[in-house]
């Protein structure tokens, strides 16, 4: 099969088109035919670059976190899954989870991509109980983001969070992946009144379009003034960040009203952020950090996206081949939507 493999850190081009061999589906096992992986700024973009904090994996590896298709091969002991099926798998692929189903699952734990090959070939074993079946009305592309991104999204704002409706949530990075999703699930599933804030109008505007009622942008207006105006200087329920930009994030924690919740799963523009202490404790604010989601919440995430309740933006459908341009326009932070692979396409 064709896969690109990571044999050495450095720039896009180090990403190699090679011929492989197939992978042999173990005990509890599925091989998936891929239609689509995402391209992901940290788990792809940053571990490729070399990064000192990414340097764990051992190379070669076959790169892609997540992945969307068809199951091709079923391994032994695999009593759910059969030769045909739609199915998407991605992120951690803990043996707790696996040995709840009762596959037996043995093999090697951790993210696809990361700790074993990932999506980023034509085909990919994986624990049998880390596949999610897609409903009909999914196409691979939006399935391959919707699990890279709704899954954290909706555990944040629903369970870590604990966003009820008629609350006001703040989504920062608004034209972002998790932020765009963040803001429909807010919206269009909890029926929260949400404020969209990104650090250009363009980004402002996207996060409008999706269903936000107010907009910020940050890079031009005191976010700070701004959310205290639109709420009639109540503030904020809850503040969904995952960036931690150092410049916007302190004045945005002020916002945050009586009992207020930050949460968030990234810190790429950060990590070191100033948090004012004395607003923390005055407003009894909780700070939570959760990466990852809750398996029992796919089902719903999926739906939610079959439904329509929650589209995830697609910037552009590249072939596999084409790996190393869709890491250079990641690198770009030009595009407004995610980049995912289709080894189908060549
Ligand atoms: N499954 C998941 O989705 C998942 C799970 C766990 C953790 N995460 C983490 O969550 C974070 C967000 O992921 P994402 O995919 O939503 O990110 P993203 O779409 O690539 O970026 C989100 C926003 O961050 C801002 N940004 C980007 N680069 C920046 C920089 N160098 N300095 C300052 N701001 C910058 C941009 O907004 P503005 O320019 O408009 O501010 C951008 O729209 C990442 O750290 C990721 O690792 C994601």
């Amino acid at each position: 099969m064709k896969a690109i493999v990571l044999r050495e850190y450095g720039p896009p081009d180090v990403l190699r088109y090679e011929e492989v061999p197939d992978p042999v589906p173990r005990d509890g096992e599925i091989r998936i035919r891929v239609h689509a992986a995402t391209v992901n700024r940290v788990l792809d973009v940053s571990l490729r670059a070399g990064h000192e904090q990414y340097r764990g994996p051992v190379l070669p590896l076959i790169l892609g976190v997540d992945c969307a298709g068809v199951v091709d091969a079923v391994g032994p002991h695999v009593g759910r899954w059969r030769v045909g099926d739609r199915v998407a798998a991605a992120g951690v692929m803990p043996l707790e989870t696996c040995a709840e189903d009762g596959s037996g699952y043995k093999g090697p734990q951790g993210m696809m991509g990361i700790k074993r090959p990932g999506g980023f070939a034509e085909l990919v074993a994986v624990p049998a109980c880390a596949a999610v079946a897609l409903p009909e009305r999914l196409d691979f592309h939006r399935a391959a983001v919707i699990l890279r991104h709704v899954p954290t999204a909706w555990n944040l704002l629903m369970h870590v969070a604990e966003l009820k409706r008629g609350e006001t949530v703040l989504i920062m990075g608004a034209g972002g992946n998790l932020g765009s999703i963040g803001i429909q699930i807010a919206k269009n599933v909890i029926g929260a009144r949400v404020i969209a804030a990104a650090g250009s109008d363009e980004r402002v505007q996207l996060g409008r379009k999706l269903g936000a009622d107010f907009g910020i942008n940050y890079g031009t207006q005191n976010i700070r003034d701004e959310i205290l105006r639109i709420t009639g200087g109540r503030g904020i329920d809850v503040l969904y960040d995952n960036i931690a930009n150092p410049a916007v994030l302190p004045l945005a924690f002020l916002a945050l009203g009586m009992d207020g919740r930050l949460v968030t799963a990234g810190a790429h523009a950060g990590p070191n952020v100033e948090i004012n202490f004395s607003h923390l404790y005055h407003k009894r604010i909780t700070i939570k950090g959760r990466p990852g989601y809750t398996p029992a919440d796919l089902p719903d995430c999926l739906a939610a996206a079959a439904e329509g309740k929650i589209v995830p933006q697609i910037e552009r459908v590249l072939p596999l081949s084409r790996a190393a341009e869709a890491h250079r326009l990641v690198e770009s932070h030009e595009g407004q939507g995610k980049i995912v692979l289709d080894p189908t396409l060549g």
